[in-house]
């Protein structure tokens, strides 16, 4: 586990799109770095210069034609250079990391949604990953139908384009995952008020973080 590597922690938070993960994400960034924690809050694609870079082309509805295994080997490329670039410095000097997104994503949306081969897509996450696994992961959990309207209400971008059987392939992946994994994997139900998805979410996560009390501030 990782504080008894003498590192930091390593959280990822999953789901298909408009499950409502980064406001949650935000509670828990605030409410440990109030507990005296360092915190690196980071979205994947995307938190370095490159990255960003990588993630404005992977997300531009107006990129036509993008082949499956360019799509996969964008979002490998963008995080190599975000876990080595800001990843592991901050897990060496023991900080938490709250990364919106990971390889899990790249399971679910890749494998799962889009039907690339299962073993290609791991191959590729444990180059894109460069061999690091988050010590935790939450998925929250929602009815396609509802995550989608949420995620569409304000514009479509190129990932949204394929609509809600997509989602609904990529929502699977995910819970397959948990499945497979429960340890580090933890579905979360995202239905109700942020505040009580948080508390879900929190219990999650509380073995980890021992100088958060029970409750939620
Ligand atoms: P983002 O704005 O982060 O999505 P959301 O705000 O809905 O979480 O956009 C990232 C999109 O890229 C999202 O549709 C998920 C998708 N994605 C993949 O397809 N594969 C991946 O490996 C990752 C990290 C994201």
């Amino acid at each position: 586990m990782a504080e008894q590597n003498g590192r930091g922690i390593f959280i990822t938070l999953e789901g298909v799109d408009g499950c409502g993960k980064s406001t949650k994400g935000r509670y828990l960034a605030e409410e440990l770095t109030a507990a005296g924690r360092e915190v690196v809050s980071l979205r994947d694609p995307g938190s370095t210069e490159i990255s960003e870079r990588i993630r404005a082309i992977l997300l531009d509805p107006e990129v036509e034609g993008m082949v499956h295994e360019c799509e996969l080997m964008l979002f490998e490329a963008a995080r190599a250079q975000l876990t080595r670039e800001v990843i592991m410095p901050a897990l060496e000097r023991g900080a938490v990391v709250v990364c919106d997104r990971y390889c899990d994503s790249t399971f679910a949306y890749q494998a799962a949604g889009r039907g690339l081969s299962e073993q290609l897509v791991r191959d590729a996450n444990a180059m894109g990953s460069c061999g690091l696994a988050p010590d935790r992961t939450i998925v929250f959990d929602l009815e396609v139908d509802e995550s989608f309207e949420r995620a569409t209400r304000h514009g479509t971008d190129r990932m949204e384009l394929d609509g809600e059987p997509f989602q609904q392939r990529v929502r699977e992946g995910f819970l397959r995952l948990a499945a497979e994994e429960p340890e580090r994997v933890r579905v979360v139900n995202a239905h109700g008020e942020k505040l009580e998805v948080y508390a879900r979410m929190r219990a999650e996560l509380i073995d980890l973080f021992p100088e958060l009390g029970e409750e939620a501030v």
